[in-house]
């Protein structure tokens, strides 16, 4: 294999180069070749000075996130950083793109740092469960003071070239950033040789850091990973550099093998892995899109219609009415107002994206869009009208996207003479912020249109995941399964609270009665009662007392109080023991661990029934529509990282419990959750074995 990375020696000057694509991770080859070229160059009488440069559209991500867990291979980055620092040398770093965790702390060994303008730098170590490992937090604050650095990296959010500019991190900002590093490099060498950021003193005052970093532990309260990097920056001010080190790999080794750590690693690879669209024939192609149309200006269809103004695409929002069009227009506009109310919108940038948002009444206004998303109600007999007219309408190779939450797609794509063309865009509530996009991949799709519809996905920002076609795809069929156990848990004797508990400790931002009040519980049971289904009968009695929610102050809660904080209801406990009454179920305490199980492993059973059928191509998809549609905390992975974490056999057994006492044959376990338990598999292993 060649080396990745080269040396060229031109006027003195040692260009190393790093070509490692996609991102220039530091593996151990890189690590290994950069170790060799530094040496080389030290050793060289003709080399005065040397730049750092990398090849492709970035600088250097970090450390190779798939080596994490394996056995090290020598040289560590802190031994390559630490060769490249004790060099006589000069050495200058060249950053174009991304310097981020490692590939920051080697710009951080180098004697001077330029970027280009659109260079991002950061430590985004937090966010990985670790903090930086390989000289970061000893080094930046010596360079740009304590304070400014610890919040570089407890915030984990990457700082502009102009803002590092401003703060010293870099020395120079720069368009053609190789020549200006060559030049620094020549001028440095002409010098004498400058203190590398080991060695300066600019931590600033003790104060400003200890209010910096109270201020940060409490925004953080709940990330052990920042309370780490504190610590191992104020050893910066109290141990020599030496020292310092040794307290951030001990805070380094600690968190690495961290169950949370492992999981924050996975999300970031799975969620990667997901965009990779399975089965797809070589050289397939996504088409262009220029212009969009969505039709429907409800709830979601004004969402949608502002993620694709917000990405720069034009789009076309089409409406039954004129006034249906300016209920439309108007409550998204109301959101951009608010947006810039709150600051994270400009004046400017507001008028911009609505600009891009023509509305138009009737189909024939999508004639001109290359993709096209289907938000109109929620009934198979109006969808299949749309796209019957859709099919004439669209212009020839435009993506016709359905939004339906539960529909079958492929019926839909039968009223088309294009069934090609046709799929699912499903997006989530609220669509301008939620980022999962299920893409659903219709038996007749064309792998254009999908390598089309994830895309653009893509250009919206959102994290598009492939699911196959079945009642409520991979995140709404999983989650059927949890409401049914949230509505036996509270006839069987848990009160709502009791059931919400145990999922915001979990760490979910809500539990599902409290979502369900927010969300309207009308919503669901209109759905139930088109659809005859009795899987929600207390839900279904709040509403049909007219209890929807927080919008008629009292649901699953009271919230008379102050319309927004729910309390618990005497009369919502006297219509649960009566509805339990009526059906002859025996209501008893719930230890809280049961109630949890009981929520979480039919989910995990369903995810099991989902991979078994192929919807999901892998448990990873599934964790990633989990983490990024409804709110599955981070820090255990998503439901099938999670678990392999409690052990399949477990759950394979609390399952059979489950089924037994209640009689219910969906309680029992799925045939490949079983075949996994008995080998001893898991579902990472099955992801990588399916990946190799
Ligand atoms: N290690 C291994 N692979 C990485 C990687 C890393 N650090 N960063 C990105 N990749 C891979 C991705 O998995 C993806 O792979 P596939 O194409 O096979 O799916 C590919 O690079 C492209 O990544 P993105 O899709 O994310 O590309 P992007 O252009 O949208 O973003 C990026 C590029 C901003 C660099 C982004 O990838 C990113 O934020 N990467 C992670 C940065 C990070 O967390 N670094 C810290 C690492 S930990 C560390 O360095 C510890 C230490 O102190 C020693
Ligand atoms: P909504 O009722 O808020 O909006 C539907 C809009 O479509 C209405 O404004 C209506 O006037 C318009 N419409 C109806 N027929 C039309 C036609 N022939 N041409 C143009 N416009 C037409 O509904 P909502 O909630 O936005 O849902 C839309 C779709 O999105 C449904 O399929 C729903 O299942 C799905 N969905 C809804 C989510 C939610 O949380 N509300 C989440 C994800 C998907």
């Amino acid at each position: 294999m060649a080396d990745p990375v080269s040396s060229t020696v031109e006027d003195g000057i040692a260009v190393l180069r790093i070509d490692n694509p996609p991102v220039n991770a530091l593996g151990a080859a890189v690590r290994g070749g950069l170790m060799r070229a530094v040496e080389a160059a030290g050793a060289d009488p003709s080399v005065r000075a040397v730049v750092i440069a990398a090849e492709g559209r970035t600088f250097i991500a970090g450390a190779d996130i798939t080596e994490f867990g394996k056995p090290p291979i020598p040289p560590t980055l802190p031994e390559v950083i630490a060769a490249i620092e004790s060099l006589s040398k000069p050495v200058v770093a060249a950053i174009h793109g991304a310097a981020l965790g490692g590939g920051l702390e080697v710009a951080l060994g180098c004697h001077a740092r330029v970027a280009a303008p659109a260079a991002k730098l950061g430590l985004p170590e937090v966010n990985l469960g670790i903090l930086p490992g390989a000289g970061g937090t000893q080094r930046l604050p010596r360079l740009i003071g304590a304070a400014p650095a610890l919040r570089i990296m407890a915030e984990g959010k990457p700082v502009t070239a102009a803002e590092a500019g401003d703060t010293g991190l870099v020395d120079e900002v720069a368009e053609d950033v190789l020549a200006a590093a060559r030049a620094l490099a020549l001028r440095l060498a002409d010098n004498a040789l400058p203190a590398p950021p080991r060695d300066r003193t600019n931590l600033g005052a003790r104060e400003a850091f200890e209010a910096e970093a109270a201020a940060l532990t409490k925004r953080h309260a709940d990330n052990p990973s920042v309370a780490a990097c504190v610590d191992a920056v104020r050893a910066a001010f109290e141990k020599p550099f030496e020292e310092g080190l040794a307290v951030e790999r001990a805070h380094f080794a600690r968190l690495r093998d961290d169950p949370r750590s492992k999981a924050l690693r996975h999300v970031f690879l799975a969620e990667r892995a997901a965009a990779r669209i399975p089965n797809l024939p070589k050289g397939t192609r996504a088409r262009p899109v220029a212009r969009a149309a969505v039709i429907g200006a409800g709830t979601m269809g004004g969402g949608i219609a502002m993620n694709f103004a917000n990405a720069g695409i034009p789009v076309t929002l089409i409406e039954t009415s004129e006034e249906n069009l300016a209920r439309g227009i108007e409550r998204l506009a109301g959101n951009y107002a608010t947006s810039v109310k709150r600051g994270s919108l400009t004046e400017e940038a507001k008028a911009k994206r609505l600009g891009l948002i023509e509305g138009r009444v009737g189909l024939e206004a999508a004639a001109d869009a290359d993709v096209i998303v289907e938000a109109v109600f929620e009934e198979m007999g109006l969808k299949k009208e749309v796209f019957g007219k859709l099919q004439s309408v669209a212009k020839p190779g435009a993506v016709i996207a359905t939004n339906t939450s539960y529909l079958d797609v492929d019926e839909i794509a039968a009223s088309t003479d294009r069934p090609g063309d046709v799929l699912g865009m499903h997006f989530f509530s609220p669509a301008n912020v939620m980022k999962l996009l299920e893409v659903v991949r219709g038996e007749r799709t064309s792998p254009e249109a999908l390598a089309t519809a994830v895309e653009v996905g893509r250009r919206l920002a959102k994290v598009p995941v492939v699911s196959g076609v079945c009642y409520g795809f991979i995140g709404n069929r999983m989650l059927s399964r949890r409401t049914i156990q949230a509505e036996r848990l509270l006839l069987e004797g848990a009160a709502p609270s009791q059931v919400d508990k145990a999922l915001t400790d979990f760490g979910f931002r809500m539990g599902p009665f409290a979502m369900t009040d927010l969300a309207g519980i009308d919503v669901g049971w209109r759905v139930r009662q088109a659809m005859g289904l009795k899987t929600a009968p207390v839900a279904d009695a709040l509403a049909e007392a007219g209890r929807y929610g927080q919008k008629t102050k009292r649901g699953f809660y009271d919230y008379s109080a102050d319309g927004r904080t729910g309390a618990p209801d005497p009369e919502v406990a006297a219509l649960i023991e009566r509805i339990a009454g009526e059906r002859g179920v025996t209501r008893r305490e719930i230890p809280q661990e049961e109630v949890l199980e009981r929520l979480l492993f039919p989910m995990i059973n369903e995810g099991a029934r989902i991979l078994e059928e192929g919807i999901a191509a892998r448990a990873g998809d599934i964790d990633t529509v989990w983490l990024n549609g409804y709110g599955w905390p981070a820090r255990t992975g998503g439901p099938m990282f999670h678990a392999d974490a409690i052990g399949l056999p477990r759950i394979v057994a609390r399952l059979r419990d489950f089924a037994e006492a209640s009689g219910d044959e969906n309680l029992r376990p799925a045939a490949l959750l079983v075949r996994l338990a008995e080998e001893g598999g898991s579902f990472v292993a099955l992801d990588a074995r399916a990946a190799a």
